[in-house]
């Protein structure tokens, strides 16, 4: 499966990038692999780190259409947060993780607030009344009830972007019955215009946008 996009941006401003079986976190750490840029003809030579920088950069671009004040569910370390906390259309984001991970360094925006709180059983007095938009990258195959939290957050969020994936036979996978599909219906219960597509970012991943109205 040739899904998991690699690359680098050149010193030209070419963005060089193919799709390769392997995704980048699975690679040995002394990977390295030299592309010629097509535009200028110069050589380079990615490492893991750039290859998997360059792999959560083009999954964060995703996102680079919301605005407003933003729900985060699952924000884990914060990767999805700082980068969406960089968008001059998005006033604030509160971000909701069942574990503390928050306090590490990788929070950087005065724009964010953290909200500890598990999912499961979510009570959103916890947050505010309205946002803009609800968003989250690799959370929903962790949770067990996605219609009940779906409905809850319905209820305050105007628009959703979410990014997840599906594979059950992962162990990261808690959810076996989260197929795209079914997490698609489970949206179009309580939004409208919902798409779904598959980005060629990383394998197994969907995409799920909607909205209100
Ligand atoms: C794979 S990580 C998400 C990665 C992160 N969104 C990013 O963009 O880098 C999944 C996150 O979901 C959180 N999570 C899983 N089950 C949860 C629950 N029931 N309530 C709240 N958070 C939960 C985990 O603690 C973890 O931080
Ligand atoms: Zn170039």
């Amino acid at each position: 499966m040739k899904n998991n996009i690699v690359g680098y941006e050149c010193r030209c401003g070419e963005e060089v990038s193919f799709l390769s079986e392997l995704h980048p976190y699975s690679w040995s750490d002394d990977f390295s692999l030299e592309l010629t840029c097509p535009k200028c003809k110069q050589a380079h030579t990615i490492d893991k780190t750039e290859a998997i920088n360059f792999n959560a950069h083009k999954a964060h671009q995703l996102f680079d259409g919301i605005y407003g004040n933003v729900l985060e569910i699952g924000c884990e370390y914060g990767l999805l947060t700082n980068y969406i906390s960089k968008n001059e259309k998005v006033n604030s984001i509160t971000c909701v993780d069942i574990e503390d991970y928050l306090k590490s360094r990788l929070l950087k925006s005065k724009k964010t607030k953290f909200v500890l709180a598990d999912l499961e059983k979510l009570d959103t007095k916890k947050l505010d009344k309205k946002y803009d938009f609800l968003v989250c990258k690799d959370v929903l195959m962790c949770i067990m009830d996605i219609e009940k939290l779906v409905e809850k957050l319905s209820k305050i969020c105007e628009n959703v972007l979410i990014l997840n994936w599906f594979n059950k036979e992962s162990k990261n996978c808690k959810n076996k019955n989260a197929t795209p599909m079914k997490v698609k219906n489970i949206f179009a219960k309580y939004y409208q215009n919902i798409k779904l597509s598959y980005p060629h970012i990383y394998n197994y991943c969907y995409l799920i946008s909607a909205s209100k109205k």
